[in-house]
């Protein structure tokens, strides 16, 4: 975790944006952001040797309830193709994936999609 995203996200993101704090210490956090009737999420992420821990599972579940009360009709995210453990995260919260896409030629992403309101 590095410790600029907290400090620097949160001012830009305040208000679709959720932090776990666990004895005074951050533990998890999920930045996203909104346009239209999408939410994006630029990062979430758990801090290292406390993954597993369904942190950042109960922070999206914070963030699905946000963009409802919202009215968005969809949450986007994306992250390397090679970061297996981010894949399986959003797998497992039923985000759908959409298509991998070349930022280089060393470099891809996978962008994902989760239906919230039909
Ligand atoms: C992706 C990340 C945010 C998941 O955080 P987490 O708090 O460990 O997630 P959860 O405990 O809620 O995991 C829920 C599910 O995701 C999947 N998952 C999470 N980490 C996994 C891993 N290392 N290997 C396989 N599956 C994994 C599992 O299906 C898991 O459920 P299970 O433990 O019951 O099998 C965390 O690994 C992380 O911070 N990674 C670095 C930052 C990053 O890549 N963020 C995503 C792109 S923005």
């Amino acid at each position: 975790m590095r410790p600029l995203h907290h400090a620097v996200f949160s001012l830009l993101f305040s208000d679709f944006s959720f932090v776990l704090y666990k004895n005074s210490q951050i533990v998890s956090y999920v930045y996203a952001a909104y346009n239209g009737n999408k939410g994006f999420i630029h990062i979430i992420a758990t801090r290292a040797g406390l993954y597993r821990k369904k942190y950042a599972s109960v922070l999206l579940y914070h963030l699905e309830k946000a963009a409802r009360e919202k009215k968005l009709k969809s949450i986007w995210a994306y992250c390397l193709s090679d970061n297996f453990q981010s894949r399986s995260f959003f797998e497992k919260n039923q985000f759908i994936m959409q298509k991998e896409i070349d930022i280089s030629t060393d470099e891809k992403r996978i962008l994902f999609k989760k239906v919230i309101n039909h």
